[in-house]
């Protein structure tokens, strides 16, 4: 399969809410179907094509099918150790019966180039400990930062 990858537009709404919060989609992956509510969803995409949020999403789009089959969803923000934004990689989801052809890796290689053009220093994200199967993506395009992720207790 060949993939061209894109900014996300209006026109995708439905279909990329089938992979956010679809059956087999990524919020599902993550069993936090319960967390996201349409409202969510709804303010996250209008965001996406709001010029003056910094969120953005990229797709992957089947050349084929015309059909999305993943998404990179990124957010710059400052940071007091450099002049430039940081660039956090918030989510990343290639759809199952497509995986492990490449498409993961080149979302992320977008992001990179994305943040460049946005004038973004640093790009990270995060992972859990058991995604064995996205880290051996990881290693290939990115180095382990050496920081564990706290949060504040629900
Ligand atoms: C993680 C995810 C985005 C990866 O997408 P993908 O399209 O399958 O990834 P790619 O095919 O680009 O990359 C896979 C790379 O890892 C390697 N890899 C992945 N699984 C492997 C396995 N089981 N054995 C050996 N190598 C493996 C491949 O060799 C490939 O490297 P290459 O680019 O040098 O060939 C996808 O599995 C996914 O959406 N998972 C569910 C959601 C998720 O975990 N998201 C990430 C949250 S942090």
């Amino acid at each position: 399969m060949t993939v061209s990858l894109r900014p996300i537009e209006e026109k995708d709404k439905e279909e990329w809410i089938n992979l956010w919060t679809g059956k087999g989609g990524y919020i599902e992956f993550y069993k936090s179907l319960h967390k996201i509510t349409p409202e969510i969803t709804d303010v996250t995409f209008a965001r996406f094509l709001d010029p003056k949020e910094p969120v953005f999403a990229v797709v992957a789009v089947d050349d084929e099918s015309g059909k999305l089959v993943g998404f990179a969803h990124y957010l710059t923000h400052r940071n007091t150790w450099t002049i430039e934004d940081a660039l956090y990689l918030n989510d990343l989801f290639v759809s199952e019966n497509v995986r492990l052809g490449g498409i993961g890796r080149k979302l992320i290689e977008y992001v990179y180039g994305a943040a460049d053009k946005l004038n973004a220093k640093k790009v990270y994200w995060s992972t859990q400990f058991e995604n064995h199967r996205a880290q051996l993506l990881y290693t290939k395009v990115g180095v382990k930062s050496g920081f564990l992720l706290y949060r504040r207790p629900d």
